[in-house]
């Protein structure tokens, strides 16, 4: 028994040796937790065991390709231990009812839901949330998604996402936190530990699903499900921690990805579900598959038929079958021809039972069934105000020429354009039980602040190939004083499913923008959208530009406050916005190549159309204010291996308003065994200033935050030069070097 104890915590005390970090926050069951799941465990039979291993949608609604019919006898038969796309309390109660009292077992039933960004109070989409870079008010949201959801009857959640992506042709890019590793882990931390809340098991707490495990964010040609291939180096470095990070912080459980990675389907990979994710992190919750991925694997061409597709599964660690219905028809089977062995099944029912003691669902199955709560709790004041705070700090300045923005309250203004009186569309992909029509439009917005009447105008529709319609918008454009126009994608044009190979703003709207600034007007554009857009025209001929991305149940006030100055903008780019879908895949930590980027020689790694820089660089966002960000001052020029620096930096408010920056601290490492990026994000702080007023931060640079992937895949660091700098975007940073010894 001591023997397995201590193989029990040999994978956490592996971690706290090598990393000095301690794991009290991963996710780990209790023995008493462990006691009861074996005594259940036992009366099992293999039918039911498997059922436990045994996801289905109901016909709530559906996120991929089938519906299963039958649900109900299979719940009954004990068939099916776990659903999804199943919510409110009414729904709910009603299948909880039958596994706890129709059963032979009476073993409660998960509920899962996609609870993205918000359930009924919805949040800006988390690629715009990122862009608030505010750690506080990401976990919030998700903590006020997690409130709502749990007192709908669920307990488990598909988030947080945090596929690094790099290319914004990929439709889900919205769900993800952007391009940066960094920036990714931190908010993966924040979002799990806003879904779980204090501890699971907490009534106002669901599960956290890590997902897409793993590189789902990297498919080739940014196409939706395609094929992932890069070297386990790139893959470590960049997308591999913000799993980790999530499965660090917490996570409970973790969701398989499409995609294959390195030639095996991620749903079959065994490196990725067992070495790394089991052994190396110290995982003890329970991995579940994504939409019918198991199948999939057919298609792949790893594997001939469904029956081996679920032995490769289970095989490789997975312990539950999303939709699929593999386990269910061929597990039995599988057993009695000993090609997966009947202890393997146990662990995984065990992985499964825990998180259902855990919960404490067996004590109170209905304990996530309160109408009483749900009443309360969704769409609440304090609810509705959270979405609003955090949909404003979510709003990326991009340009803000003869400083247009803030507008003046008594300013006339027309506000044009087909997403300026528009609801449907402002929840965004992925946007859990919210209703358009709670929705607060830019119009409503915009009329509650302002003191003329607000001219509207469409302007267009979203599809609409020729000019048509612009005629109206331009008259009222020559009666106003400001014109505001809203453009962008439609919610649906990004998220699953949903990649494009053209990233510029959809049909005539473009035309409708430099119609508009034609008029001689100011004009301000509030763009929409689920990715980044390639806009060179608007970027050059709009004075004034607001990303708003999918703000939510409060877009249209959030909107508002940031127009008329009563919040100034915050917002920083999470991810490169390119100058065309020609430059993608685009980001800020790129390497130096042999022959770097010089616009004036041919023979240097550039384009001989576009220059290589984006439109606007990761980090970026401008505010109603100014900021000094000083040179960065290092307490040692030379430190020894180990020993930690201490980065001081002063920042002074040089404008006249009160503002927030993001002060941003990158890395070089001037000479490594292998070729290091140009630049990595290391430390940020977002700091609040009073207009004249200065600061002075200190950031402390680790010997793990100079470490990286070495020659020979050993991490850690190689002593040498490094150049820190500092700034408020990726590219204008000041720097200085530093010397670090043996
Ligand atoms: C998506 C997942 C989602 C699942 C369940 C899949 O199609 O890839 O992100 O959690 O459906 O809705």
């Amino acid at each position: 028994m001591a023997k397995l104890r201590l193989l029990y915590f040999l994978p956490a005390l592996f971690f706290a040796v090598f990393t000095g970090k301690t794991t009290a926050q991963i996710y780990r069951p209790s023995a008493q937790t462990e006691e009861r799941v074996l005594k259940l465990l036992d009366k099992m039979t293999l039918e039911e065991k498997i059922g436990q291993l045994t996801l289905y949608t109901t016909d709530w609604g559906s996120t991929g390709p089938t519906i299963r019919e039958g649900y109900k006898n299979d719940i009954r038969s004990g068939a099916c231990g776990n659903l999804f796309n199943s919510h409110t309390v009414g729904f709910v109660r009603d299948l909880q009812r039958i596994a706890v009292e129709e059963t032979r077992l009476k073993i409660p039933l998960l509920f899962g839901f996609d609870v993205i960004h918000g359930y009924k109070t919805i949040f800006p989409i988390p690629l715009g949330e990122a862009a608030s870079w505010d750690l506080e008010a990401i976990e919030k949201s998700a903590r006020v998604a997690s409130t709502e959801a749990s007192a709908a009857g669920l307990n488990w959640t598909y988030a947080p996402m945090v596929d690094i992506c790099r290319d914004p042709r990929w439709g889900r890019v919205m769900e993800g936190a952007g391009e940066d590793t960094y920036l990714g882990c931190r908010i993966a931390e924040a979002r799990t530990h806003g879904i779980q809340g204090k501890k699971i098991g907490d009534t106002d707490a669901m599960l956290a699903c890590v997902k897409h495990y793993a590189a789902y964010g990297a498919p080739t040609a940014g196409r939706d499900y395609n094929t992932v291939d890069m070297s386990e180096r790139f893959f470590r470095e960049y997308y591999l921690p913000p799993y980790e990070a999530a499965v660090r912080a917490g996570a409970a459980t973790v969701m398989t990805s499409f995609n294959d990675y390195d030639g095996v389907p991620a749903t079959g990979n065994k490196y990725l579900m067992t070495d790394i994710l089991r052994k190396e992190w110290g995982f003890r919750g329970f991995v579940v598959t994504d939409y019918t991925s198991i199948n999939e694997m057919v298609n792949h061409g790893v594997i001939a038929n469904e029956k081996e597709a679920g032995e490769l599964a289970l095989n490789a660690g997975v312990d539950m079958d999303m939709q699929g219905a593999v386990f269910q028809r061929f597990l039995a089977q599988s057993v009695k021809e000993g090609k997966v062995s009947e202890i393997q099944i146990d662990e995984a029912v065990r992985r499964v039972l825990r998180l259902k003691f855990d919960l404490g669902l067996f004590e109170n199955p209905y304990k996530f069934c309160d109408e009483a709560r749900e009443k309360a709790e969704l769409l609440s004041p304090a609810h509705r105000a959270a979405a609003r705070e955090v949909a404003r700090k979510s709003i990326v300045l991009l340009k803000n020429e003869k400083n247009v923005l803030p507008l003046k309250k008594n300013a006339k203004i027309a506000l044009i354009g087909p997403l300026a009186d528009n609801k449907a569309e402002l929840i965004g992909n992925w946007n859990g039980a919210g209703n358009a029509n709670d929705c607060v439009s830019v119009l409503e917005g915009v009329r509650a602040q302002a003191q003329q009447e607000v001219l509207y105008d469409s302007g267009c529709e979203f599809f609409v190939a020729k000019k048509a319609g612009v005629g109206p918008a331009l008259e009222l454009a020559k009666q106003a004083d400001v014109v505001v126009v809203v453009v962008g994608e439609q919610a649906m044009m990004s998220g699953e499913a949903a990649s494009r190979a053209d990233i510029s703003l959809p049909a005539v709207q473009e035309e409708l923008v430099l119609e508009l600034v034609r008029t001689g007007k100011p004009v301000v554009v509030v763009l929409m959208n689920g990715r980044p857009l390639a806009i060179p025209k608007i970027a050059e001929n709009a004075p004034a530009i607001l990303e708003t991305w999918w703000l939510g149940t409060e877009a249209g006030n959030a909107i508002a406050d940031v127009l008329f100055g009563a919040y100034n903008p915050s917002g920083k780019l999470p991810i490169t916005f390119p100058r065309s879908a020609g430059q993608v895949p685009i980001f800020y930590n790129e390497k130096s190549t042999g022959r770097p980027y010089n616009p004036d020689s041919k023979w240097t790694s550039r384009y001989i159309d576009t220059p290589n820089s984006p439109q606007w660089p990761f980090g970026f966002g401008l505010s109603y204010t100014t900021f000094d960000i000083g040179v960065p001052k290092p307490d040692k020029t030379t430190f020894k291996k180990g020993e930690s620096l201490q980065v001081t930096v002063n920042v002074t408010n040089t404008g006249k308003a009160d503002g927030e920056e993001v002060v941003q601290l990158y890395v070089r490492d001037l000479v490594g065994s292998v070729t290091r990026p140009v630049k990595e994000l290391k430390a940020f702080r977002k700091i609040m200033l009073k207009s004249g007023a200065s600061t002075t931060l200190t950031f402390t640079l680790t010997e793990r935050d100079l470490s990286f992937f070495r020659r020979d895949m050993t991490f850690g660091v190689e002593p040498g030069e490094y150049e820190i700098m500092v700034g408020s975007n990726s590219a204008e940073l000041k720097r200085v070097k530093v010397l670090m010894t043996e």
